[in-house]
């Protein structure tokens, strides 16, 4: 059987729980007492500041982006594809829209940060055009540990 289509769709504040969920499925760090929890999702989706773009299979999401903006800059953050739809080229598919929307807002620049050791997100953004911008430090002061 052929498998289904996939299809690039913008999300809304409804669908936190669904994202809140690829994020957990693909492992990466939720913070649902600070920035994850859904009031602060609420209020991050309000305005044009950022936003949330997913990927289905037949109904079901299985990778999400979200991007952001400064106004000088745009950001790609929190990518990620259920473990059992990966190599499919749907992180690409993501980006792809990412940067359509970013270019939209009017921004020129891309960025992403990386934790080290991500040897697949590395390679996945280098393979989309992104280089590595060494020399950084990334410095930051939390309110708390649960942001
Ligand atoms: C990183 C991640 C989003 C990639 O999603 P994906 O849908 O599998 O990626 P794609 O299929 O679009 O990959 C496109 C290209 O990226 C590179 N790539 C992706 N995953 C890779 C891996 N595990 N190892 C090496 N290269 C990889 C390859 O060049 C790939 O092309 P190819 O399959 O033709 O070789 C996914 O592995 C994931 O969710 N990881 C956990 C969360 C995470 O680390 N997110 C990034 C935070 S910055």
């Amino acid at each position: 059987m052929e498998p289904q289509a996939l299809t690039v769709v913008h999300l809304t504040a409804d669908d936190y729980e669904a994202v809140r969920a690829i994020w957990e499925a693909a492992g990466l760090p939720v913070k649902p007492g600070g920035r994850d929890s859904r009031e602060q999702f609420v209020r991050q989706m309000a305005g044009d500041l950022q936003a949330v773009i997913g990927v289905k299979q037949g109904g079901e999401l299985v990778g999400v982006v979200l991007t952001t903006h400064d106004g000088r800059k745009g950001w790609i953050n929190r990518l990620a594809v259920r473990p059992e739809h990966r190599r499919k080229g749907i992180a690409r598919r993501l980006i792809d829209e990412a940067e359509r929307t970013l270019r939209a807002q009017g921004m020129q620049i891309i960025a992403a940060l990386i934790e080290d050791g991500n040897a697949a997100s590395l390679a996945l953004f280098e393979q989309a055009g992104y280089s590595d911008f060494r020399g950084i430090h990334y410095l930051t002061k939390r309110d708390s540990d649960a942001v």
